[in-house]
């Protein structure tokens, strides 16, 4: 009853922000991502009919406190009825700091767990369950481009473009590591409480979700480069109009986006977007990697960078 499965977060170029029905997890707007390649999560779900309460552990380490969200995770696959579960969870890189590791974490989860449990489920079942733990795990299902659609009363995502197609790359810039303060979750819900940017936000999505489905369609990395950093900007505009703000840049996110708009007047094709951490992360073709890494390793303030490409979607790799 031993199931391991990997996945790969996901970076939100057209941003899911916000909760249309907050009890079931379900997003206010649709969203468009491309899932890394280089940065994973194991995850290994062991059922045992002799284990009394379920364990987990993250990167070596006893969690008391992601238990919860696991074990909700687990009974939504599993039914409530079913054997207590060793879970283990070991990521490359860290977790909690706006890398999107709750979308690795948790599409890893529901592949592992379902294998356990003897099931055979479709991956948009499979989407369907793990974007109820966490949002974004739903595109991480799936590889290359993948797009997320509101559809009555749950959500429908399919890979719009793989990674052989357009193999851009990824370059991550860590500005600050630790955990942050506010999750996602609850920044969401403060947002569309109080930002009065909240609706215009919600109103103007299928925009951008058109040009930027336009872009990827016809490989044309300016247009997808336009509506994706503004898409980013104004996500943070609605985050930093709440009551209280949320705010999740510092001031080398603020240079390094200084540093990629300079590249791009000078020709580089490159862009950046930036999730609810401030790391920043930097969209490019592959012979501007070399360029944008050395530009972002030289800001102050930044104490790694990490390289990826465009990946595949959740898998097993042990049942
Ligand atoms: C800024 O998926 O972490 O990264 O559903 O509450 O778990 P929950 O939120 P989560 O939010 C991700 C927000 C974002 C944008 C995105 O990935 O689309």
């Amino acid at each position: 009853m031993l199931a391991i499965a990997k996945a790969q977060p996901n970076i939100a170029l057209i941003k899911y922000w916000g909760k249309r029905d907050p009890e079931r997890n379900l997003p206010a707007v649709g969203s468009i991502s491309v899932t890394l390649s280089e940065l994973f999560t194991q995850m290994s779900v062991d059922l045992d009919a002799t284990v009394a309460v379920d364990q987990l552990e993250v990167n070596g380490a006893t969690n008391e406190a992601l238990l919860p969200r696991v074990q909700l995770c687990l009974d939504r696959v599993l039914g409530s009825d079913r054997q207590r579960a060793r879970v283990v969870s070991q990521s490359n890189f860290p977790i909690a700091a706006g890398l999107a590791s709750s979308a690795s974490a948790f599409s890893a989860l529901v592949v592992a767990a379902a294998s356990a449990g003897g099931q055979d489920r479709s991956t948009s079942e499979l989407a369907s369950l793990a974007g109820a733990s966490s949002g974004s795990a739903a595109r991480s299902l799936y590889g290359g481009f993948a797009e997320l659609e509101n559809y009555d009363d749950d959500v429908r995502v399919a890979s719009i473009c793989s990674a052989s197609e357009w193999p851009l790359r990824v370059v991550v810039a860590i500005t600050m590591a630790g955990p942050k303060a506010t999750s996602s979750g609850e920044a969401m819900e403060i947002s569309r409480k109080t930002s009065p940017f909240y609706s215009r936000w919600v109103d103007q999505q299928a925009e951008d979700l058109e040009v930027a489905r336009a872009a990827v369609g016809a490989r044309d990395f300016e247009m997808l480069a336009e509506v994706s950093e503004h898409n980013c900007l104004k996500m943070h505009s609605v985050m930093w109009a709440s009551r209280p703000p949320i705010m999740y840049w510092n001031s080398a996110t603020i240079e390094c986006m200084q540093v990629i708009r300079e590249l791009r007047s000078q020709g580089v094709a490159v862009f950046f977007t930036i999730d609810a951490g401030p790391q920043l992360k930097a969209v490019c073709l592959p012979e501007d990697e070399n360029r944008v890494q050395t530009a972002l390793a030289a800001v102050d303030g930044v104490s790694d960078i990490m390289l990826s490409g465009i990946g595949d979607g959740a898998a097993l790799v042990q049942q």
